[in-house]
């Protein structure tokens, strides 16, 4: 995987679309993404956002324009390569995706056996981020015997434990209380803090309003209202 460097931006999709059959998610998306932001993606629902996320990590092919991720021009990625260009990001995935016959700590060790950490590292590393996400005492369970919310939380220590350049979020607070949401949230800003690039989809305007962070507002597809202003979302 060759990578292009260009110091300033993690992400930069150009003139971005995506079909889906006759459905257009995405029409002529230009975004850049800087290595330091913090960026939330709004919206409708259906206005594509997770389908935008969808296409920085290669869950879904763009039917024309171009990404690079990194440096790594996405077209040049071969299918072989995605496990490498995924590792690259952390990802929270809407539905959450934990592996159901793998209990809660197997869940979030995984991707630091596929990183080769050493099992005692690995121990220490999932028991402390399961403990911030404030789910250490359920880590011998599986996942279907845990509440949405708690799932949740699993995903999100699965996203931040392997400290990764990218970290991109659907909806990452959707099915947690308040308090939870907060947790959750200054977790990813911690992330954020020490260096990964953070891209949130969500719904949900007091999180955007209350926080700090630049907005792209998608409509049917396009790029509705961008701003580094939390109050100019209306
Ligand atoms: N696999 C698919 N096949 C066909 N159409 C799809 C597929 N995935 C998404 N779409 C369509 O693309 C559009 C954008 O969907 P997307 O999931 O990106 O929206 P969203 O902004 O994330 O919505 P939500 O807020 O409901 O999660 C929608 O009209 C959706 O129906
Ligand atoms: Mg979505």
């Amino acid at each position: 995987m060759r990578e292009e460097k260009n110091k300033e931006m993690m992400i930069r999709l150009f003139r971005v679309s995506k079909h889906y059959g006759k459905k257009s998610a995405l029409i002529d998306l230009t975004v850049d993404v800087a290595a330091d932001d913090f960026v939330f993606v709004t919206g409708p629902s259906g206005a594509g956002k997770s389908t935008m996320i969808k296409l920085l990590y290669m869950g879904e092919a763009i039917s024309s324009g171009s990404i690079l991720v990194d440096g790594v021009n996405l077209a040049r990625v071969s299918r072989k390569q995605v496990p490498l260009l995924r590792r690259k990001f952390g990802i929270i995935f809407q539905d959450f995706k934990l592996i159901p016959t793998r209990t809660v700590f197997d869940n979030v060790a995984l991707v630091l056996e596929v990183a080769g950490v050493r099992s005692r590292e690995i121990q220490t590393r999932v028991m402390e981020v399961l403990d911030q996400v404030g789910i250490a005492d359920r880590s011998g369970e599986y996942p279907q015997i845990l509440s949405g919310g708690e799932q949740q939380r699993v995903a999100v220590a699965r996203a931040i434990i392997a400290n990764p350049k990218i970290i991109v979020a659907d909806e990452p607070t959707g099915s947690l209380d308040p308090d939870s949401a907060a947790r959750i949230f200054s977790l990813l800003q911690t992330a954020h803090a020490k260096g990964a690039a953070v891209i949130i989809a969500t719904h949900d305007r007091e999180l955007i309003a209350s926080h700090d962070g630049r907005v792209i507002r998608l409509e049917d597809g396009r790029i509705a209202k961008s701003s580094s202003e939390p109050d100019m979302l209306q």
